[in-house]
């Protein structure tokens, strides 16, 4: 079951990371791929929101991992600049993905042997004729995010 959404404009897509953060709970690890201004930072800092985290949520990608207090602890993780799985597992990965906040990844195909098998994967698609706009394609792995999934349309669907 996948789920596709069109975004409109780059506040589209923080407020449907907001919705998307309303609904996640401790442990749940949520992987964003796309490539370079995709909007996988925009989205991040819309689930961040809807975790409560009020703090301003920056770029991981020189800090590698930003924490932040919210609802739950926020965990946003950027491997573009790192080698690859083994120096994500020396950073101690597991603590995060195993433990009790919710942990966001930005470029998650470089870390992919280290990454929980189950998670909610979002694509995140450019569509150069429409530059403004961008297609997320939601795959839920494993039943917990299936049943998230099925959540967020409802929310979706309602028109929130
Ligand atoms: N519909 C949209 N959704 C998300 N970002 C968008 C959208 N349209 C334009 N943008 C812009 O694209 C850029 C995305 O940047 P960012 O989230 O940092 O990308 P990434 O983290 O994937 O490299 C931002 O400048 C944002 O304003
Ligand atoms: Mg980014």
């Amino acid at each position: 079951m996948e789920f596709t959404w069109l975004s409109l404009c780059s506040e589209e897509t923080e407020n449907f990371g907001r919705l998307l953060g309303g609904l996640l709970r401790p442990g749940d690890v949520v992987c964003l791929y796309g490539e370079l201004g995709a909007g996988k930072t925009v989205l991040a800092k819309g689930i961040a929101r809807g975790l409560g985290v009020t703090e301003a949520v920056t770029s991981p990608t020189f800090t590698l991992i930003n924490e932040y207090a919210g609802r739950l602890p926020f965990f946003h993780m950027d491997a573009y600049r790192l080698s690859g799985p083994r120096e994500m597992y020396d950073l101690g990965c597991e603590e995060y993905f195993y433990g009790e906040g919710v942990t966001v990844v930005e470029w998650p195909e470089r870390v992919e042997e280290v990454l929980p098998a189950e998670r909610l994967n979002i694509y995140l698609k450019v569509r150069p004729e429409e530059p403004g706009q961008r297609e997320l394609c939601l795959v839920p792995r494993g039943r917990r995010y299936e049943e998230l999934l099925g959540e967020l349309k409802e929310l979706v669907r309602a028109g929130h």
